[in-house]
This record gives C-alpha cells, structure tokens and sequence, in this order.
C-alpha cells in the first residue's frame, strides 16, 4: 500500500494525539500506532500533570523547581516557555473532555511530588493517564480527517538515503519525506508519504530488566531518527522511579506514584528504619535521583531486595479515596497497604534524552518534529521533575503544530520514494534467538548502566552489546520484518547511544552518577 498524506504522526499517546488534533483542521492525518491507541506509557500516568493553577503557586516558583531538579542541564529558555503556557494548554485538555479531580470547593485537588515547592499536581485519582487518553482518543476518534492505523510499526524514516542519495554525516543536511511501515494484515511493509511527520513514539523503559514502561517502550523513534543521522542527546539520564512495587516476575513493574509520598508516606528499611534523613533535607521528597541513589545504596547495605514505604499512620478511607488503583492492586497480591508496608524497589521509568528538537519541536531532519518522551527539548536537563513530562508532550506538540501549519502551503509531497524492497529476505523461524539477546541486552543494562556505573562497567556492557549487534543487524538484513526483531534492534540501538554519551560524560550530575568521578556537579 502506498499512503500521501499531509501530516504523519507516529504514535497514539499524549504527544501524537495532541498533534494530530491540533493539524486536523489543516489536512489528512494519519496515526500509526503499533498496538491498540490506548497503549502507551500516557495510559499508565499516575500521580499527573504539573501546572500552575492558583497562588500561592507561581510561574517562577514552578521555572525554579525544575532547574533545581536538572541540575545545570536544563535550558532555561525552553523551562519558561513550557511553565507559562502550562495553564492554557491544560484548560485546552479540559476542554477536550479530561476530568481532574476537585476539592469541595470546585478548584482542582492539586498534589505535590518530589522537587515541587508547591502543590501544583492536577490529577484523576491515581489513573490520570488512562483518563487522558480517553478524553484524547475519543476526539480523535470522531474527527473526520484523522485515520488511526493500529497495530502498524514504523520501521523507518523515508530520507533523501531511500533516493540513492548518500548522506555525508558530518554535512547532513537530511529531510523527512515519510515512514516505511509494516502492516499487520499483509505483514507487508507500506509506505507512508508525507509533508510532515511527528515522531511522537515515548520512551524506552524496555532496554532494561525492571521497568514501569508498558511493553510498547521500545525506544523505536529515536533508534529511527539516529539512523536517519538525526540529533539525538542527553540519553545518559536514564530517570529510575524510587518506587516500583517489588513483585518479582511482573513485568512491566506496577508503579507506587509519588503522590503517595506527597500524601505522606514514608520510604523505611524492611526492619522499619527510616532512611532519607541520611541523603536529603527533603526526605522522601527529595528529587528522584536522590531517592533512588539513596534507596540502591540502603539496599546495598542492608542485603535486602527492597525497601518499603509506610502509609500506616494515613486515614485508610483517604488512601483509598485518593489511590484506588494502588490499594487495590496491593491488596491483590496480600498487601494492606492501611495496615503493612509495601515492598518497593527503583525502576527505569523515563529516558530525560531524546530527539534533539528546538522551541517548535523541530529536529535536525527537515520537516520531521518531535515531541513527548522521545524527544529532549531541553526541559527536563539532567533529571526530570515529576510529573513535567505531561505537560512537556502537551506544550511541544501544540508548538509542533503550530510551526507545521504555518508551513503547511510551502511543502510538496515527494513521489519519487521508492517502496520498501523485502528481495531476498526469508522468515526467520529463530524466535528463540531474538528473546533470549533481549534478555541478554536487559541484563548488560540493568547491571553495568544502571543507577550507579563506572568506567569499567561502561566498557564491559560496551563490549558485551558489540556481540549482540552485529548478530542481531545479520538476523535483521536477512528477515522478513517481524515487530519483535525491529524492536531488539531499536533497543540495541539505544542501549549503544546511551552506553557511548554515559562515558562520554566524565562527571556525576543528575541521573548519571559515576563512581570514577562521585563528586556531585549540579
Ligand atoms: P507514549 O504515551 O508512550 O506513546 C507512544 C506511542 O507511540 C504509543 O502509542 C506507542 O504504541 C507508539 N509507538 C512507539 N513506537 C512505535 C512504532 N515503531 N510504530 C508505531 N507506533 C509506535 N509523567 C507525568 O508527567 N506524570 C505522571 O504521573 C506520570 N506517571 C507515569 C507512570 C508510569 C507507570 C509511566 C510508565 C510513566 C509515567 N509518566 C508520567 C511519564 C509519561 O507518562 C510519559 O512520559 C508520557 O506519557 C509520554 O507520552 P508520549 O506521547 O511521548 O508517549
Ligand atoms: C508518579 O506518579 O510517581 C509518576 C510521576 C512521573 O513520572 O512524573
């Protein structure tokens, strides 16, 4: 099959969604979503949005909280723009049909997380990004120029490279023209033309072995933009969450928001020890490189599995008000959490790093935006605050937008592309070899790029992941595509991006931390 369209959009969470709304009016949309359109990272977002609603909450107050939690690597141009248009664009997802919870008063119930200096957390219960993504998908749903292809993987960019046109990588000067997809019905690949496309395809949680990031985090835009000699940057600040409920063999890790802790609960040793007084002035609610630091270190000490967090002392009938999906899936597996602790551990939960883009979204490659997890606007720097990544997908996306309308009349679809050429490829019937190098990639990761690495662990995993590249890029040039070894591959892709910018980086500041270099620059 062969599709032109004006505007692209690879990917159904917040980012792609918000896009795809804002351009419709202006042209033909297509989404490309490689699973159902709810699943995303968006769909499992707890705690919520940051915005500044009502004082005593200020604008500066917000613009301060995230360059303290970013440790010198935030670009403050981009932190401003993203906290003053904050209240706007969440009046717009109101208005698009998002509930947020209120007091009795009728303003919003707003939380705090770790780093906020204020309470400024809109929030639906503790499911705020399942009912996002209701609101989002069922106005796209309706509208008449936007098609939603579920199911459908973009393998890759389509650049001036599918011309025969070689691209000098020092002088690249590239331009976007589409994707190559792989249809789910013909298992055939198609070729998506475009004048615009938005990569909007979340993180990559799955590269390691615990993670709260839905099994669609595959990193598979960035892996895509790198190939096609786009920028990418920062992928060394990997943000592990403090609190994933420890419960061995789950995966994806289900995640204890930190909005509990906001509520007051309180992280202990599995004796009952509190602990953060040791590392933080803030204690539990300190910036989450410092928690999850804190909790590996105590784990370290203490030989034990996990740590807990301890909601003992809180109003049963308030927790369970306010976090109905972490008490009930407590209690599925034995844990009251009114009456014991919960067993917690960190996780990998958001990639800071991404997509190099600008104030628009815009990427390196012409014509090729990006916005939410994938890309790195220069937001979050080297730590992310909580619950900035919502509002950071919803303000580029609406500037992507934006930028691309503007445009929209100075840029032709090229027909030249060539279809996807699958001469010579056979099925691979190996299955086998593509589970076990992905567990094998998770353990590299997990073990020698995690919250705390040297050199000589970076070297190792270095090492080890050449033997699983180049056996994997043989498996792929030979295979018909499947999803799973496009994914294997992206994985390995960012697992070797953020394993060369980590020894690049010969410091220790935010989520990097080096036990060559410990002293801690911020
Ligand atoms: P996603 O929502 O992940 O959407 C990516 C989309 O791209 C999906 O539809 C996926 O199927 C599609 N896709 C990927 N690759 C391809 C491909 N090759 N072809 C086709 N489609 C593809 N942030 C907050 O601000 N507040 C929170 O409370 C919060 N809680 C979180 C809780 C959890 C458990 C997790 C995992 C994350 C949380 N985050 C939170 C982070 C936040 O949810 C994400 O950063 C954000 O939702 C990313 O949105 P996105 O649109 O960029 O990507
Ligand atoms: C959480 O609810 O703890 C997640 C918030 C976030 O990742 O921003």
């Amino acid at each position: 099959m062969r599709y032109k369209v004006d505007f692209l959009v690879i990917g159904s969470g917040i980012a792609g969604l918000t896009y795809a709304l804002k351009v419709a009016p202006y042209g033909k949309v297509i989404i490309v979503t490689k699973d159902a359109a709810a699943e995303s990272n968006t769909r499992y977002a707890q705690g919520g949005i940051a915005a500044v609603m009502y004082t005593p909450d200020t604008y500066e107050k917000h613009v301060q909280d995230t360059i303290t939690a970013g440790a010198g690597l935030c670009d403050e141009k981009i932190v401003r723009i993203t906290i003053t248009e904050s209240t706007e664009r969440i009046k717009e997802l109101i208005n698009w049909g998002t509930n947020f919870d209120k007091t009795e008063s009728g303003k919003y119930d707003l939380a705090k997380e770790g780093g906020h200096s204020e309470y400024r957390v809109l929030h639906h219960k503790d499911g705020t990004g399942a009912e996002i993504i209701r609101a989002l998908i069922e106005q796209a749903q309706n509208h008449p120029n936007i098609e939603i292809l579920e199911n459908y993987f973009a393998v890759n960019l389509i650049t001036q490279h599918h011309l025969g046109k070689i691209v000098n990588k020092k002088t690249a000067d590239v331009s976007c023209f589409g994707a190559y997809v792989l249809n789910p019905e013909t298992n055939l690949i198609d070729t998506i033309l475009s004048k615009f496309t938005l990569m909007a395809t979340g993180g990559s949680g799955n590269v390691y072995s615990t993670t709260t990031n839905p099994a669609i985090a595959t990193g598979d835009g960035v892996a895509m933009t790198y190939r096609a000699k786009g920028k990418v940057e920062n992928m060394e600040f990997i943000q592990f969450h403090p609190t994933s409920l420890y419960n061995p063999g789950e995966r994806p890790s289900f995640l204890i928001s930190e909005a509990l802790r906001g509520f007051g609960a309180i992280l202990k040793t599995v004796d009952g020890k509190e602990f953060m007084q040791k590392y933080d002035k803030r204690k539990s609610l300190a910036p989450r490189d410092i928690v999850a630091r804190a909790i590996d270190n105590e784990m370290k000490i203490s030989g034990d599995d996990h740590v807990c967090l301890d909601c003992r002392h809180l109003n049963k009938n308030d927790l369970i008000n306010h976090f109905p999906n972490i008490y009930a899936k407590c209690f599925s597996i034995g844990i009251d959490i009114a009456k014991d602790m919960i067993p917690v551990v960190p996780a990998a939960h958001y990639s800071c790093g991404g997509i190099k883009t600008d104030e628009f979204g815009r990427t390196s490659i012409h014509n090729l935006y990006a916005a939410g997890e994938c890309a790195c606007t220069g937001l979050h720097g080297a730590n992310r605050l909580a619950s900035n990544s919502l509002l950071e997908a919803l303000v580029f996306a609406h500037r992507a937008s934006e930028d691309s309308i503007l445009k929209i009349n100075s840029v032709t679809i090229n027909n030249e592309i060539p279809d996807w050429n699958a001469e010579g490829t056979v099925l691979n019937e190996e299955m086998v070899l593509i589970t076990q190098t992905l567990k094998e990639l998770q353990f590299i990761m997990s073990n020698y790029v995690g919250i705390v690495r040297s050199d000589l662990r970076l070297k190792r995993a270095l090492d080890r992941l050449e033997i699983i590249f180049r056996e994997t890029e043989d498996i792929y040039e030979k295979s018909i595509l499947t999803r799973k070894i496009c994914e294997l591959r992206n994985l390995i892709n960012i697992a070797y991006i953020i394993i060369k910018m980590a020894i690049h980086r010969k410091e220790s500041r935010g989520l990097h931390f080096s036990l060559n270099y410990p002293k801690i620059t911020n």
